[in-house]
Formats: structure tokens, C-alpha cells, sequence
């Protein structure tokens, strides 16, 4: 064999095994491409080298030499191509490690005012109360004149209301966002009187009613322009004040129960007040610490026995029923229950805030 052919087919050969090392996609493609080539038997570097003899003699050592110099060269290739596969296979088995910790998923939470809502209508859905909703843009029969609020009361003065369409449309009836969830109290009794047949009386009442009241109130640590009611009524027989406050502690009892240390027990107090609904009416106020650890009463709402001209004007018979209804501020109770010190925080929409809830 020419020297000349020799080396071609050396070079050759080198050019095909480097390609097909760096070529080899996985640890068994890489190991046949060896045997392929390197194979100590029937390698094709072996077949090459068997050409050897067949050079002339005075070609041998020039052959030979390069004979070895592209069998180390192929060697050196099949051992960097299987280096990088090793640590190739090293990140393909990381990215697939299985006992990596998860990045932790964000899940989504109920703003806390709905979380006491809902408590709230758990709770009071044992206790019998059914929950009912009304409109949040009420008519002045609904908020103040059906509720006993005559013209002259201040309670209507625009100061301390949300009107809408002063000045343009406003009439004798003005629509308003509705202050209070009392409203909805006449609207379920006249709903309850409309659906009674003639000379039959009016079934008993015994609802729950949640929602957004609006007052422009200046926004301080227990005031905002927008906040949520607990509005309770009891329409029945023998109704008496016993039972409203009975009702009320059962239900601050059973919302904040178990959770308070004996140090931190729930305390409902009543004092005397005026409602023109009610009569004879309370505020009922809940023991409280502030932001700085002091202790006190909050005001958490007011209360009473329907006022006999409440029953009348919705078509209820005052010498038949009597009842109690209670107003409480939602947003109150929940930050009692959570020792949140400023109501402002429950509307800034914090993530970092909200989500400890
Ligand atoms: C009323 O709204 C009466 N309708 C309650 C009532 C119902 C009395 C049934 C009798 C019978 P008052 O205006 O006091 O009452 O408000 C009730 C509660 O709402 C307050 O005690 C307080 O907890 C909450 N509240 C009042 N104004 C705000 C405000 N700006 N921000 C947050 N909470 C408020």
C-alpha cells in the first residue's frame, strides 16, 4: 500500500470518529461509536492499522508515527466527548431532581371582612336568622321615614349623607347611599305583610342582614366613609328586651369564644341610648384593647325594641308582636377579633397586611 493512501485513510478515519463523538447524544450512542472505532477487535482503527504491514518498508516509520499520533488524537476525542457527557447528564438529572423544594405557590385569601361576614352569617344561621340582602342606593321612606326619621331629623342632613343628584334631580324622595342597613328591616317586614293573605296576620321575622353602608365620615383609627353592618330583627310574640340581649351575647360569645384568654374575655355592655326605630334603645359596646395595649370598651353598635311606630307603618299589629333589632359595625368586630388597632388598614389593599389573614 502507497504511504500516500495510508495516511488518507488515516485522516479519514480521524475526521469520522471526532464527528461521530461529538455527535453522540447519549452515554449508549457515544459507546457504540467507541466500539465503532476504538473497538479492539474489529475498530476501525484496527482494520486501518492492519494496512500497516502492507506499506513499504522503508514507509513504516513515518506510518507508523502517524498511525499513533491519530490513534491518540481519536482517543483524546472519545475521552473529552464522554467527559461532557457525564457532566452533561449531571444538569439534565439536576433539572429533574424531583427532591428539589418547590417554589412556594402564593394562594389567594378572603379579605378579612368577608371572612367575618361569613362567620357572622354561620353563626347567626344557627341561631335561626336567616341572611337577607337590600339595596345599597336607597329611597327616604326605606332609610329615614318608614324608621321613624321624621323631616326634621338631623340624621338627614346632607353633611351626614351621601345624596345623589343634589341640586339636579334631587325631588321630595332623593335617592341616597343608604347609612344604615336598618333599611333593610322595613323592607323584609313589608315584603312579609304584602304576602299575607287578607285577615290573616303577618308571619314571624327572623333575618340577618350584611352589606356596605356609606356616611361621610372623616376616616380615622374606627371610622370610614364606607363600611359593613350586621343588621339583626326578631318580629314575634312576646318578644322582649331579655332576648336581645341574650341573642347578642350568644353571638359575641360564639364569634370570638374560644380563642380569648381568660384575661381577654369577651364583656357586651349596654348602655342607654336613642334610635328613632327603637325604643327603649342601647348602644352595646365590647371590652377592647388599643394599640397600646389599654384596655376599654368600643362601641360595636346599637340596639333596641322595634319602635311600636316602626310596626305600623310596615303593617305589623303592635299590640300583637313586638321585636328587637341590632346594628353592629362589622369592621369593628373583625378588628377586635384580629387586635387590628386602625380600621384605615382593611381599605389600603397591602398585600403584606391583608394576606396574615
Ligand atoms: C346605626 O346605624 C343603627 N342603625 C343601629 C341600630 C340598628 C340601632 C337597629 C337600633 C336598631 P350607629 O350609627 O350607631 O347605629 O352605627 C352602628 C355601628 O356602626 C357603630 O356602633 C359602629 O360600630 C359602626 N360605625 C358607625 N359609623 C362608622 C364608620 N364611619 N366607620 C366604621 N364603623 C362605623
Amino acid at each position: 500500500m502507497a504511504l500516500a493512501d495510508f495516511l488518507a485513510s488515516l485522516d479519514q478515519l480521524s475526521e469520522q470518529a471526532l464527528a461521530a463523538f461529538a455527535a453522540a447524544g447519549s452515554q449508549d450512542a457515544l459507546e457504540s461509536a467507541r466500539v465503532d472505532f476504538l473497538g479492539a477487535k474489529a475498530g476501525r482503527l484496527r482494520q486501518v492499522q492492519q494496512g500497516l504491514g502492507s506499506v513499504d518498508k522503508s514507509d513504516k516509520p513515518t506510518a507508523g508515527k502517524r498511525f499513533n499520533e491519530i490513534k491518540a488524537l481519536v482517543e483524546a476525542a472519545f475521552a473529552t466527548a464522554q467527559e461532557n457527557q457525564t457532566t452533561g447528564d449531571n444538569r439534565a438529572r439536576e433539572t429533574l431532581d424531583v427532591t428539589v423544594p418547590g417554589r412556594p405557590v402564593r394562594i389567594g385569601r378572603l379579605h378579612p371582612i368577608t371572612q367575618t361576614i361569613r362567620e357572622m352569617k354561620d353563626i347567626m344561621g344557627r341561631l335561626g336568622f336567616t341572611a337577607v340582602e337590600g339595596p345599597e342606593i336607597e329611597d327616604d321612606w326605606h332609610n329615614f321615614e318608614a324608621l321613624n326619621i321624621p323631616l326634621s331629623h338631623p340624621a338627614r342632613d346632607p353633611l351626614d349623607n351621601f345624596y345623589l343628584g343634589v341640586g339636579e334631580t334631587m325631588s321630595d324622595s332623593p335617592l341616597l347611599l343608604r347609612s344604615q342597613t336598618s333599611t333593610v328591616q322595613i323592607r323584609v317586614m313589608e315584603n312579609a305583610v304584602a304576602n299575607t293573605p287578607a285577615g290573616e296576620s303577618p308571619p314571624p321575622v327572623r333575618i340577618i342582614s350584611l352589606g356596605r353602608v356609606y356616611r361621610p365620615d372623616t376616616a380615622d383609627a374606627t371610622h370610614y366613609p364606607m363600611f359593613h353592618q350586621i343588621e339583626g330583627l326578631l318580629i314575634d310574640q312576646g318578644v322582649t328586651m331579655a332576648d336581645l340581649k341574650s341573642v347578642l351575647r350568644l353571638f359575641c360569645q360564639s364569634y370570638f369564644g374560644d380563642d380569648n384568654t381568660a384575661d381577654d374575655e369577651v364583656h357586651v355592655r349596654f348602655r342607654p341610648s336613642f334610635f328613632p326605630f327603637t325604643e327603649p334603645s342601647v348602644e352595646v359596646d365590647m371590652n377592647w384593647r388599643d394599640a397600646k395595649g389599654n384596655s376599654g370598651w368600643m362601641e360595636m353598635g346599637g340596639a333596641g325594641m322595634v319602635d311600636p311606630n316602626v310596626l305600623r307603618a310596615v303593617g305589623y299589629d303592635p299590640e300583637e308582636v313586638t321585636g328587637f333589632a341590632f346594628g353592629l359595625g362589622v369592621e369593628r368586630i373583625c378588628m377586635r377579633q384580629h387586635g387590628i388597632t386602625d380600621i384605615r388598614a382593611l381599605y389600603q389593599n397591602d398585600v403584606r397586611f391583608l394576606s396574615q389573614f
